[in-house]
């Protein structure tokens, strides 16, 4: 099944897409060019997002001496938590709006870019928290317009927020993560050093791998954007658009870089070749879901982040209940494609091969077991929880996970075939464990 038989047009569905990408540099080193491309832009007085952990680091100071050297001045927030929620957001855009700066640099994971992201719209756009996210839980209230000139440097090789205008947040009255996107919030530059990574601990470059991987499959066995209906509005066009052409390209390299990489730069903190591939890898899949939309095991995993009780993970810094978003994704991941798979065999497969699965032999009935079988293997070499049963829940659980899981609705949507609430507990039954 090629392209052109996948994104065949339908009645009444899209005929476009579009996409939205900031200016990216890539490069070891690259880091110290933020100074230059502040100026360039035309910035006097910068607004530096980062967090606690990260506040004495090396990144950082090599950030702010570049913006020090280009004669830039600069004030540093660092009091973003990890799964930021409106508490941190609000002390975040209070920072922005009493500050007066012209622009913002982010220095971190997905936490810091998408509490940037999210402070600058509430900051030039105050609304009430809820109204700038989706229904069900949200006002569904379009992002205005344009927010402060942002450069995104990111630390971790996963969330692609670099390359997304997409900010997660933790919406703690329902309990629950959620998206706010809107190309508004798209950084106008991402700056990507992967010497960032030399230092990370192991069990955060795993994860992170891990989501990474999800949002490449995730991107590529999404429903087809020509399968979502027609909008009436062009600007009004989702970023959870579906699959299409452009995130095919990027969801491709992103798998086979995991499949070579992975486990060779979770191993080995030496091995630059692989994590630097990494780096790059992450914001391919974020150049892909940016621009076309993550499916079930995102939506899924906030259901694990919300219920889990009594968890820590080793490396982070946070205290217990807590699993990292890449392992709250990965644990559920290969039965959501078991699931997912008769719906579009082929991309099944042929995401399998690009993740390094021998698929010479096999039938398209075999899609769902291969895929979920390689996804399997680099869970067990990377030392990933077995499955939702690694990380404290079981069978007699599905339901209320299901039941948390349901309010993702557009990403749901998003999943290659129709997926009831029946389903979902179903997936979740058959993530207990697999080895
Ligand atoms: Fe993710």
């Amino acid at each position: 099944m090629g392209c052109c038989h996948h994104f065949a047009p339908t009645q009444g569905g899209a005929s476009s897409f579009t996409v939205d990408m900031p200016r990216v540099t890539f490069g070891r080193g690259c880091l110290s060019e933020l100074g230059e491309r502040a100026a360039g832009r035309g910035l006097k007085r910068v607004a530096v997002f980062t967090d606690p952990f990260l506040r004495d680091g090396l990144q950082l100071a090599i950030a702010t001496q570049a913006l020090d050297s280009s004669g830039l001045d600069h004030e540093i927030f660092d009091a973003v938590r990890i799964e930021p929620d409106q508490h941190c957001v609000d002390e975040a855009s209070t920072f922005l709006s009493e500050g007066r700066f012209d622009g913002v640099v982010s220095v971190g994971g997905g936490s810091v870019m998408d509490t940037a992201k999210a402070a600058m719209l509430y900051a030039l756009y105050r609304a009430d928290f809820l109204d700038y996210f989706g229904p069900p839980i949200g006002g569904g209230v379009a992002v205005p317009g344009p927010v402060l000139p942002h450069i995104a440097c990111p630390t971790t090789a996963g969330t692609g927020s670099e390359t997304t205008g997409l900010s997660v947040l933790r919406i703690n009255q329902l309990n629950c993560k959620f998206v706010i996107g809107s190309r508004h919030l798209l950084p106008d530059e991402a700056l990507i050093d992967p010497a960032c990574l030399d230092t990370l601990p192991r069990r955060i470059l795993t994860s992170s791998g891990f989501d990474l991987m999800s949002h490449a499959l995730e991107c590529y066995t999404a429903r087809a954007y020509t399968h979502w209906p027609k909008v009436t509005d062009p600007m009004a066009r989702l970023m959870i658009q579906g699959a299409n052409p452009w995130s095919d390209i990027h969801a491709r390299e992103a798998l086979r870089i995991v499949g070579q990489c992975l486990v060779r730069g979770v191993a080995d903190a030496e091995d630059h070749e692989a994590r630097d591939k990494l780096m790059w890898a992450a914001s391919l899949a974020g150049m892909a879901f940016g621009n076309s939309g993550t499916h079930l095991p995102h939506a899924l995993s906030y259901a694990i982040t919300h219920l889990v009780a009594d968890q820590a993970t080793e490396d982070y810094p946070v205290a217990a209940p807590f699993v990292p978003h890449g392992i709250s994704v990965v644990v559920n991941a290969p039965s959501v494609f078991r699931f997912t798979a008769c719906a579009a065999p082929a991309r099944h497969l042929e995401a399998a091969r690009y993740l390094g699965a021998d698929t010479r032999d096999a039938s398209e009935d075999d899609a769902g077991e291969i895929l979920a079988g390689r996804m399997i293997e680099l869970m067990a070499a990377t030392d990933m929880p077995n499955g939702i049963g690694g990380v404290g829940f079981g069978a007699e659980d599905a339901t209320r996970l299901a039941d948390s899981a349901q309010r993702q609705r557009r990403a749901i949507g998003n999943a290659p075939r129709e997926t009831t609430l029946e389903d979902i507990e179903h997936i979740f039954r058959h993530a207990v464990s697999y080895w």
